[in-house]
């Protein structure tokens, strides 16, 4: 027998300093669907994720907590191996950055890099907080100011070492413009790396920091821990036993076949990690795939915007194959993916409970009733049916080449295209008219097996997608295990002749989604919040094309509760965009009161010129919040439309400081 091919596939690792999120669901999911595939065709899968322990800001919010960097990480380490377990995440191996292992091997990598002359030591410049201990890059600081506690920064520097990054643009940059090697997808990106960042001039790398201690400390000179990308990066290959005597995969499965991310850590993957393995000697990576982000209302999900959906609560309430489907149908390749549950719960409805559910119940019910859940050997087959066999024995190629290239989405909705082609084959020959008379009944046996046939082949392709479910549907129809293997979805009357059904329980329950969605408004963690939406936006978050939501009502409040706002008129005196932000402007209102400083993420939708002089709906009494560095006063009331954000005006001449009620 030949050894299995390998196939080596890479999630980021996670930093532990919060709860996982629905945004880290996808990259976890998709190299999932991927590994599982490769693992049905025959290869031998390593499949790693892990978490990034290490660095100042875990430091910084250990401390906080009064607890160990290590006692603090473990909580969330725990929490994301909790949750890939709840979704059902095959991964082979789990690496932290704090094993033993990887501290070791990064040591000795740390070490040749610096004994072949890649790394040196000189000084690292920026722009240093005090009071946080935070040393900041000039495109972090805001208007000379710390974007932490917004105040004054000063210039100052500390011993580092640095990675000769400059030494390697030429390389980088024929690799990744070689059209051979398709080192990065999507395409797109590739200009971005070599037009942003190559060609202007890669700076060498700061590798090292003494202001901090949460590191890996470097073993020559133990003032320094080392810092970031090093240690990071490092883990494709220390995972696998590169200069630790922990595994011995190294040789087996290194070059890695894909390192999978997001769109915001393609630049270290493409550019830092080549040039650390040029460096080093070794192999590089065959692809760098970087996904588009999931968004809530245009702005990346995330921990530092807080606009997070808890997946536990989904998962639990509707099914891990469901959440799975709708990330994984929803995330078009190199697209961000906006994320709301009405839209998961109308794909539930749509896609799981109509289309593929009733597809399966339909069928075997009908197979049960006419038949008595086995098929007789008499058949009839009609040049009618030539389309469905012809779509479902051509699908097994073409999701075959879009998993492979990580086009997940594709390869579902061709899928779903022939699960709708079956659906439609059944109201064309309308078995319970077949079944009225007995000269028809060979018709009807081949009618229902050629939807039997079908939903096997689709429920195998989609297997890697939804595991779960997938099996229950082959015990609905009677498929075995020889009938299930990923070959057999490449030929068409692969179920056995006399294959027996059996009814089973409903696959995708219908969800009355007006009532869900008002139940998951009240639950903490299952919907987003809109206000930090607006409060924090990212900066570099890309437009995404939004699907109108409804919106859940919320819990009734008093008339003492409303009227607790100080709704109020005001007029903008100034507005301007908010240097290094595309989302904030910076307004000064007159609000009867004197002026006031109001941040607002409405710059996508403005220019500030035509606001100057406007009446807006303000709130005047929200609590301040720091935002950049520059302290917000209360909140300028907007609403979402079908262009993006509108600010709310009133018709006529009001007075600033005029009450709004
Ligand atoms: O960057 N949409 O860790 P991290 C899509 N430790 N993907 C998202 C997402 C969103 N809204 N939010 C998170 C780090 N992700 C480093 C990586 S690798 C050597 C070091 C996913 O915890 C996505 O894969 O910030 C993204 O690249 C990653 O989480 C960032 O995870």
């Amino acid at each position: 027998m030949h050894p299995k091919k390998p196939y080596y596939l890479t999630t980021p690792i996670y930093y532990p300093s919060g709860d996982p999120h629905i945004g880290h669901c996808y990259t976890t999911l998709a190299c999932d669907v991927v590994a599982r595939y490769k693992r049905m065709q025959g290869f031998d899968v390593m499949f790693l994720t892990g978490t990034d322990e290490h660095g100042q800001k875990i430091e910084k919010k250990a401390l906080e907590k009064g607890v160990t960097p290590k006692e603090y990480v473990d909580v969330y380490v725990n929490n994301f191996k909790r949750l890939w377990e709840r979704l059902g995440i095959t991964y082979d191996r789990f690496i932290r950055t704090t094993d033993d292992y990887h501290v070791e091997s990064v040591q000795k990598i740390f070490k040749q890099l610096y004994d072949k002359g890649f790394i040196y030591k000189g000084e690292y410049k920026g722009q240093y907080c005090t009071p946080c201990e935070s040393f900041w890059t000039e495109s972090q600081v805001v208007d000379g100011k710390c974007p932490d506690c917004g105040r004054e920064v000063t210039e100052a520097r500390e011993e580092a070492y640095f990675f000769r990054l400059s030494d390697f643009s030429e390389r980088l940059e024929k690799l990744l413009t070689d059209p051979e090697k398709d080192f990065l997808e999507p395409q797109s990106r590739v200009n971005e790396m070599v037009n942003n960042f190559i060609r202007p001039g890669l700076e060498d790398l700061c590798v090292s920091r003494t202001s901090f201690t949460w590191g890996i400390p470097v073993t020559f000179d133990d003032k320094h821990v080392v810092y970031v990308w090093i240690d990071a990066l490092s883990n494709y290959i220390t995972a696998l036993g590169f200069m630790n005597e922990s595994f011995s995969d190294y040789d087996k499965y290194w070059p890695a076949d894909i390192h999978v991310m997001a769109k915001e850590i393609i630049r270290f993957h493409s550019i830092i990690w080549p040039a650390m393995l040029m460096a080093l000697e070794l192999p590089l990576p065959k692809k760098i795939y970087g996904h588009g982000w999931i968004t809530f209302s245009g702005t990346k999900m995330g921990k530092s915007t807080g606009n997070v959906v808890d997946p536990f609560i989904l998962a639990d309430r509707y099914g891990v194959d469901a959440l799975r489907y709708h990330l994984l149908r929803e995330m078009l390749f190199g697209m961000d993916c906006p994320f709301t549950n009405e839209m998961m719960l109308n794909r539930v409805n749509s896609d799981l409970a109509n289309d593929l559910g009733n597809l399966v119940s339909r069928t075997v019910a009908m197979v049960t009733k006419y038949f008595d859940g086995t098929l007789p050997d008499t058949r009839e087959s009609k040049p009618e049916d030539e389309e469905l066999i012809r779509m479902a024995a051509s699908l097994k190629p073409f999701v075959e080449e879009n998993y492979e290239s990580f086009h997940i989405a594709a390869a579902i909705t061709e899928i779903f295209k022939v699960i709708s082609r079956a659906n439609k084959f059944i109201d064309e020959n309308t078995p319970w008219i077949l079944y009225k008379d007995e000269k028809s009944h060979a018709r009807l046996a081949s009618v229902l097996y050629r939807l039997l046939d079908t939903i096997r082949i689709v429920s195998v392709l989609l297997s890697p997608v939804m595991p779960n479910t997938m099996p229950e549907v082959w015990k609905q129809i009677g498929a075995s295990a020889e009938e299930t293997t990923w070959e057999s979805a490449g030929v068409t009357d692969g179920l056995s002749a006399n294959a027996t059904v059996s009814p089973g329980n409903v696959l995708f329950p219908r969800v009355d989604i007006e009532k869900e969605l008002a139940e998951l408004a009240g639950i903490s963690g299952a919907v987003p919040s809109v206000e930090s939406k607006l409060a924090e936006p990212e900066t570099e978050c890309a437009p995404a094309v939004e699907e109108p939501a409804v919106r859940p009502v919320k819990p009734e409040i008093t008339y003492d509760d409303f009227s607790k706002m100080d709704l109020r008129a005001a007029r903008v005196v100034s507005c301007e965009k908010l240097e290094k932000s595309d989302k904030l402007l910076k307004f000064v209102l007159d609000d009867g009161t004197g002026e006031k400083t109001v941040l607002s993420g409405i710059a996508e939708y403005y220019s500030p010129e035509e606001l100057v002089g406007k009446t807006v709906v303000y709130l005047s009494n929200l609590a301040p919040r720091k935002i950049r560095g520059i302290e917000s006063h209360g909140m300028i009331l907007a609403a979402e439309t079908a262009d993006g954000y509108r600010i709310l005006g009133i018709q006529g001449e009001a007075i600033p400081g005029a009450e709004v009620s």
